[in-house]
C-alpha cells in the first residue's frame, strides 16, 4: 500500500492526525493524545498558530526564560531568551550581572544597509547591457513605487542599484545589486517584492532573469558591542592569568576552524534564544553571522579581545537583519511580549540587544571553560533533566540532588540512586 497521499492540506486537523496514526504512528496509542496534549485551549490562539504554517497538527513549546540585570549603554534591561540548552539562560543571567557594575556594555550600529539581487543571463555585448540599464534606473524605481511608499515615509526604501557582472566566475551571468533600508522591519518581504517587479520591468529577449530574492549575507549591516574593564576586576585572585586565558581562548578560535565553529556556536546561544523570542528568523541570523565569520576566506571567531594597559576588552561584531515591526514580531503574543519587555526597542536597538547576548553568553562559555570547565554547570541542569525523565517526585529529586552534588552525573547513574532511594 502507498503511504503517499494527495490533498492533505485540505484535511482537517483531526483528520490529518488520524492519517499520521494510522500510517507512520502505527502501534503509538498515545500519539493522538501527546499531539493534543499541546493544543491552546484557548482557540482563537490556538487558530492564530495554526495558521503561521501549513499542516499544523500541534504546537512544539520551548521555554522561554528572562536573563535580567543587562546594562546596555546605561539603560537596564530583562532579556527574554526561547532556548532548550539547559544552562544558557543561566549563564546570560550570571553575565549580565558580572558586568552591570563594570559599566555595563556598549553597543552602536554600524550600518543598516541590506541587499536583494536580480541574478540574470545575458549574452550579448556588455556595453548594450550597460546602457540598457543605464536608461532603464529611473524606470526600475519607478516600478516599486507603490511597494515602496510606506517605506519612503518611514525614512527607509531602495537606497541603489548596481549592475554587476559575473561572467568571470559564470558564463553570462549578471546581477542587478539593489541595496535598501527597511528601517524598524526586517524586510524581506518589502525587498522580495521590489526585487520581482525591477526584474520584470528590466527582462526582455535577451535578458532571461533566473531569480530575484534578498541576499542574507548583509555585512553592511552590522552591529558591535563590548565590555571592559581593569584586569583586576576581572577575577578575585588573578584578574591578569584570567584575562590572559580569555585572550588565548579567542586566539585559537582565529587559528583554528574547529574550535571556532564551537566558539561562535556559543555566541549563536545568546543570539539565536533572543531572535527567536522577539519572533524573528534565526536561520537569516545564523546564516549571515557564519558567512561573515568566514569573511577573510577562514572561519573565525566573531568575538575580540584585548589586554592593554591593564585594561581588559571583550567585543563582538556582527551583521544582524532584525525587524521590531511586521511578521511575526506583532502576530505572536510571546513576541510582542518580548519587544514589550525590552521597551519596545527599534530595530536598531535590538541588534545591541542581541549582539550583546551572544558576547554575553561567548564570555560566560569561555570563563567556565578556562577556569572550572563547562561541565561542572551543566551537571546541574542534565540532572533535573535525568530526575524529570524518571519522573522523580520532589523529594527524591532533592535527596539525589544531594547525593550527587559535585559528581560527574549520567543516566544509569541517577537511574541507579533513584532505585536504591526507592527500594
Ligand atoms: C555549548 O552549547 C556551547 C559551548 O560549547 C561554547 C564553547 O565551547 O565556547 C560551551
Amino acid at each position: 500500500m502507498s503511504n503517499l497521499v494527495s490533498g492533505f492540506s485540505k484535511f482537517t486537523k483531526e483528520q490529518k492526525i488520524e492519517w499520521l496514526s494510522e500510517i507512520f504512528l502505527k502501534g503509538n496509542k498515545d500519539a493522538n493524545q501527546i499531539l493534543r496534549l499541546y493544543w491552546n485551549s484557548d482557540e482563537k490562539l490556538q487558530q492564530l498558530h495554526d495558521d503561521f504554517i501549513e499542516n499544523t497538527i500541534s504546537n512544539y513549546y520551548m521555554p522561554y526564560g528572562i536573563a535580567p540585570n543587562f546594562v546596555i549603554n546605561g539603560k537596564h534591561y530583562v532579556v527574554p531568551m526561547a532556548i532548550e540548552e539547559s544552562s544558557v539562560v543561566a549563564a546570560a543571567s550570571l553575565v549580565g550581572k558580572f558586568w552591570s557594575d563594570k559599566g555595563g556594555f556598549r553597543a552602536s550600529v554600524l550600518s543598516t544597509v541590506k541587499v536583494g539581487q536580480v541574478h540574470f543571463m545575458y549574452g550579448g555585448s556588455k556595453t548594450d547591457l550597460e546602457s540598457y540599464f543605464l536608461s532603464k534606473k529611473t524606470d526600475l524605481l519607478k516600478s516599486t513605487e507603490t511597494i515602496t511608499e510606506n517605506m519612503r515615509k518611514r525614512g527607509g526604501g531602495i537606497l541603489e542599484i548596481e549592475l554587476r557582472d559575473k561572467t568571470d566566475e559564470l558564463k553570462d551571468y549578471y546581477q542587478l545589486h539593489v541595496t535598501f533600508e527597511t528601517k524598524d522591519s526586517m524586510g524581506a518581504n518589502f525587498i522580495n517584492s521590489c526585487l520581482e517587479a525591477m526584474a520584470q520591468n528590466f527582462e526582455k529577449e535577451d535578458i532571461q532573469i533566473v531569480m530575484s530574492i534578498l541576499s542574507n549575507y548583509i555585512p553592511e549591516c552590522l552591529v558591535q558591542a563590548e565590555v571592559s574593564c581593569e584586569v583586576e576586576k576581572l577575577h578575585p585572585t588573578n584578574g591578569l592569568l584570567f584575562a590572559k586565558k580569555m585572550k588565548q581562548a579567542v586566539d585559537i578560535a582565529n587559528v583554528d576552524p574547529h574550535r571556532a565553529v564551537t566558539h561562535n556556536k556559543g555566541v549563536m546561544n545568546g543570539i539565536d534564544a533572543v531572535v527567536i523570542a522577539t519572533g524573528n528568523d534565526f536561520r537569516a541570523v545564523e546564516a549571515g553571522v557564519h558567512a561573515y565569520a568566514a569573511r577573510s576566506g577562514k572561519y573565525k571567531s566573531l568575538t575580540a579581545c584585548d589586554i592593554e594597559n591593564g585594561v581588559f576588552t571583550f567585543s563582538i561584531q556582527i551583521p544582524l537583519a532584525l525587524g521590531t515591526v511586521g511578521g511575526l514580531t506583532s502576530t505572536h503574543p510571546l513576541s510582542k511580549l518580548s519587544l514589550e519587555m525590552l521597551q519596545n526597542p527599534s530595530a536598531k536597538e535590538l541588534m545591541q540587544i542581541i549582539a550583546v547576548a551572544g558576547l554575553a553568553q561567548n564570555f560566560a562559555a569561555l570563563r567556565a571553560l578556562t577556569t572550572t570547565g563547562i561541565q561542572e554547570g551543566h551537571m546541574k541542569m542534565h540532572l533535573v533533566n535525568i530526575l524529570n525523565q524518571l519522573e522523580a517526585s520532589q523529594e527524591e529529586k532533592q535527596n539525589i540532588t544531594k547525593q550527587l552534588s559535585g559528581k560527574t552525573v549520567s543516566y544509569s547513574g541517577v537511574a541507579d540512586a533513584l532505585k536504591t532511594l526507592r527500594a
